[in-house]
């Protein structure tokens, strides 16, 4: 662990921890250069981030200390990075061009991909075409997505980002064990006509399995058993699971894909039916300029190094354990829970790698909205509360084309103009009193009308939301989610988080189905539990 490094940082940030970060602007006039990127149809200002340039110095010198291209060459070259699981992390292999000789702890890879590729993308054209039909011979008019966690919020990410107001083919989702979202999902559809696609990694999460269950329940009662097949078929890298489920078919992918980096892979197969390939390999090539970005340019220019860096300065320099996403676009509205996956999934770790403790914060609560709703709900507090939360706005210029008089990026914009400049209790007294309030109410009032400012921000610019710029967007963050996990020195690639609970709740539902707790459960446990199946 470069510990000189580290304390280097820590006390860069300690003495940038009063500096004004409007003043920077003056005191370093190549700030905005130096502070913005564009790459991949995407424009990134951290120029409102709290780092002076010797603050960011600092993290570049981490940065280098932590070997982080050392790491990136690792991952990219299929070695061992998921320590714990003995698998290399190898999601850039899966959107390679075709021709890429990706490897996987040696073994190479890129002509399964290809060739999963080349299967989805002709059965999206068969269906897409109607040359392939439901059993009654009627096309198919609707896509019901089985699928939770990665295997659910990429694809939802990707179809409300990029979906026509009235697709030919639609898409549903379905996550929930609650049987409210199965219902709600099928609501209007006919078995006839729809395809049911059950996405799960390992082919063993009870939530899917149970939708799956209620889904192929749904179609037998419509359809005749020889017609299954065309209507129920699964994503998997548990193909035999998968067959063995009932699934008419399977398209494969590997356990060298995490799940919350599985929506370049046939994961997606749902958003490739409803979207096209064409749209879908646009996604891809998005994600592969800015892979070519992340592996060539230096580290002062490499757009996730530079977020991860300003990451790492704000939760480990200034102790600011939360972030706030504010995507300006509705077709981005799910990217704050796709980013809560991928991130928190992926480094909401307590321990380094060799398994000692990490003894420092490390990924910060992500939570967002879209704007400007957020601004309706809990940017109060990102404004004037005690604690600064650094905020993040993703802008879709042309959001507002079809509606000029849209103020969407002007919203956003002001917020991190806001949150940068704050308002003195001076100035807010002087508008008090201009608006006409006495001086006695004035200086009652103007504590409350203060606003401390100096709260940072990253602006992530886009034109238009395409296919590309979509896809460069993601892969900025997996890099980043990478990179921060480096500096960590932490596995970004295992989730053993998520096994205690689904365990305890194995047991707790044979209690119910006994009806009485069993003794070790605790008092609380234990009274919740009786009080559920009185
Ligand atoms: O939350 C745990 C997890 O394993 C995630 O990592 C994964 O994306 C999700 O559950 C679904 O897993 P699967 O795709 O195997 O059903």
């Amino acid at each position: 662990m470069p510990h000189a490094a580290w304390a280097e940082l820590e006390a860069a940030a300690r003495r940038d921890a009063d500096a004004r970060i409007q003043e920077q602007f003056t005191a370093d006039p190549d700030r905005l250069t130096r502070l913005t990127l564009d790459v991949a149809g995407l424009h990134i200002d951290l120029s409102k981030q709290s780092w002076t340039q010797a603050g960011l110095k600092a993290a570049l010198a981490l940065a280098r200390a932590c070997e982080v291209e050392g790491r990136r060459a690792a991952l990219f070259n299929g070695e061992e990075v998921n320590l714990t699981e003995g698998r290399a992390v190898l999601h850039p292999a899966l959107r390679a061009p075709d021709g890429a000789a990706f490897h996987a702890l040696g073994e190479p890879v890129s002509a399964e991909v290809e060739a999963v590729r080349a299967e989805m993308k002709a059965y999206a054209e068969a269906l897409r075409s109607g040359n392939e039909t439901g059993a009654s011979g009627r096309p198919f008019k609707t896509v019901l997505h089985i699928g939770i966690g990665g295997s659910d919020l990429g694809p939802r990410l990707i179809w409300d980002a990029l979906r026509p107001l009235d697709p030919a083919i639609d898409l549903r989702f379905v996550a929930n064990i609650d049987p409210r979202d199965m219902a709600e999902a099928l609501i209007g559809l006919d078995p006839e006509t729809t395809l049911v696609i059950v996405v799960s990694k390992s082919f063993t999460t009870q939530e899917t399995l149970l939708n799956a269950q209620a889904a192929k329940a749904w179609l037998a009662a419509a359809l005749p058993a020889e017609g299954m097949a065309k209507h129920f078929i699964g994503v998997t890298a548990a193909p035999d699971k998968a067959a063995a489920f009932g699934c008419g078919r399977t398209f494969a992918f590997r356990d060298w894909v995490g799940g919350r980096y599985s929506l370049w892979s046939a994961v997606s197969l749902s958003c490739v039916i409803g979207l096209g390939w064409d749209a879908f390999l646009g996604f891809l090539d998005g994600a592969v300029d800015l892979d070519r970005h992340f592996l060539e340019a230096p580290l002062e220019r490499n757009a996730p190094v530079m977020l991860a860096l300003a990451e790492i300065y704000n939760v480990d320099g200034l102790h600011r354990p939360a972030r706030t996403v504010a995507p300006y676009a509705h077709a981005l509205r799910r990217l704050p829970a796709f980013l809560q996956q991928l991130e928190m999934e992926s480094n909401g770790k307590r321990v380094r790698c060799d398994g000692s403790p990490v003894g420092r914060q490390t990924c910060p609560i992500v939570f967002g909205e879209a704007g400007t709703n957020g601004q309706h709900a809990f940017f109060q507090q990102i404004h004037q509360g005690p604690q600064v939360v650094p905020s993040e706005f993703i802008i879709v210029a042309s959001t507002n084309q079809r509606t000029l008089e849209s103020p969407l990026w002007a919203n956003a914009l002001a917020q991190a103009q806001a949150l940068m400049q704050g308002k003195t209790e001076a100035q807010a007294r002087t508008e008090l009193i201009a608006s006409g309030a006495s001086e006695d109410e004035a200086d009652r009032l103007a504590p409350h009308k203060t606003f401390p400012g100096n709260r940072p921000s990253t602006a992530i610019l886009m034109e238009r939301l395409t296919p590309q710029t979509l896809g460069a967007l993601i892969a900025l963050y997996e890099h980043k989610t990478f990179v921060e996990g480096v500096l960590w020195d932490i596995n970004s690639f295992d989730q053993w988080g998520v096994e205690l609970g689904k365990v305890l709740a194995k047991a707790l539902l044979k209690d119910v189905a006994t009806g009485t707790p069993s003794a070790d459960l605790d008092p609380s446990t234990a009274d919740l539990l009786r009080r559920l199946t009185a």
